[in-house]
């Protein structure tokens, strides 16, 4: 039986650290979204394709195949025969993702894609649209949120631990500018669906927050 959970927030909430962990934990399915329109965006500018021409774009991602290799932790994307995995992670993907995530064919491309990928399974579907448009009947819906402060030092140690020499200020202004992208845009934008609980985790842990999660799966199956 299909069963969903939907993650989603803004970036540097603790989605991807929360999800995988909660995946692993109640052995569902961990489906990062976020890196299949970073996936997109890598192929686009590959291919000088300008995020703008929706029709190429619409083109392009029926074109993809893109699949997660499940069974390392975390999960690696591929693209065809090529690991992806790092190469999403740029931050000038970070800028390019959110860029054409605002275009209609690649929305309804990639949600398409999503919910194919996750038919008849146990999911944590991680994004931004979880809740609202791609799994709206997910059993359980769940919204994380930290302050933008927060979210901008946690964003800054994960570059330096991946070697990049950046600023704070750098980091924090570029997050604010995909956190605008992402609530302002006309389609799917950035929002708690209505029935998710919001969950603050800017005094918590990554531990503390999968156990909260945990606590109200429990309480809503008895
Ligand atoms: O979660 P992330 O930082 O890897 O996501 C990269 C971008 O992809 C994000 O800025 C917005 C977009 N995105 C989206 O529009 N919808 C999703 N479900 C997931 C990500």
């Amino acid at each position: 039986m299909n069963q969903i959970i939907t993650i989603d927030g803004p970036a540097g909430s603790g989605k991807s650290t929360i999800s995988r962990a909660l995946a692993k934990k109640i052995n569902f399915l961990y489906l990062d979204t976020g890196a299949m329109y970073r996936a997109v965006a890598l192929d686009a500018k590959r291919r000088g394709i300008s995020p703008d021409n929706g029709r190429r774009m619409g083109d392009l991602i029926k074109s993809m195949d893109l699949h997660f290799k499940t069974d390392e932790d975390p999960p690696k994307l591929f693209l065809g025969s090529e690991d992806i995995s790092l190469a999403i992670r740029s931050p000038e993907m970070d800028m390019l993702a959110s860029r054409v995530s605002a275009v209609k064919e690649v929305r309804e491309g990639m949600s398409h894609l999503q919910r194919k990928m996750a038919r008849g399974l146990k999911v944590v579907a991680e994004g931004r649209d979880m809740g609202t448009v791609v799994f709206p009947d997910a059993e359980h819906k769940f919204f994380l949120t930290a302050l933008p402060r927060v979210r901008a030092e946690r964003r800054y140690k994960e570059r330096l631990g991946r070697g990049e020499s950046v600023s704070k200020e750098i980091v924090e202004s570029e997050l604010k500018k995909r956190d605008k992208n992402d609530k302002t845009r006309s389609l799917a934008p950035l929002k708690p669906a209505e029935d998710a609980k919001i969950i603050d985790s800017t005094q918590l842990t990554p531990e503390q927050v999968v156990e909260e999660i945990m606590g109200h799966l429990k309480l809503t199956k008895s």
